[in-house]
């Protein structure tokens, strides 16, 4: 049995170039996801709940029943860290802390895998 199946995960970014890919494969093995972007993601599957939101948000009651979080929500390149350079860092910086345990209380333990 492959060791994450049948979980509720978290995936910020998942409408992103590793994020997309990284939910195909989650949903393939079985598990439910739930997906934070600002940008939707182009497909649909039964175990698959979108919301648009920015990881800048509140976003603790997106987290509230998740098992397992991968943080991939940033902003890239240099355009972007030129053009608006304070975005890009709350989001690469505040964005990884709130996606955290930090301050907040889980209902359960809950893994963590960010990718900067
Ligand atoms: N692509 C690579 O080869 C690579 C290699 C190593 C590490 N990484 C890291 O992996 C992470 C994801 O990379 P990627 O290539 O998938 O990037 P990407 O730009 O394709 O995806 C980032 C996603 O984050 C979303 N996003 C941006 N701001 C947001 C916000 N405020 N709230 C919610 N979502 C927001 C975008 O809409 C996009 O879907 C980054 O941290 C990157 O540095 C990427």
């Amino acid at each position: 049995m492959k060791p994450y199946c049948k979980m509720k995960i978290l995936v910020t970014g998942g409408n992103g170039f590793i994020g997309h890919t990284l939910v195909r494969q989650l949903l393939n093995d079985g598990n439910q996801v739930k997906v934070i972007d600002i940008k939707p993601v182009k497909f649909t599957h039964p175990k698959l709940e979108f919301v648009k939101k920015s990881v800048l948000d509140d976003i603790r009651w997106e987290m509230r029943d998740c098992d397992m979080v991968y943080h991939l929500a940033a902003e890239l390149g240099v355009i972007n860290s030129d053009k608006k350079p304070l975005n890009t860092l709350a989001v690469n910086i505040d964005g990884a802390e709130r996606s955290s345990n930090k301050g907040r209380q889980p209902e359960k333990p809950r893994k963590h895998l960010w990718c900067f």
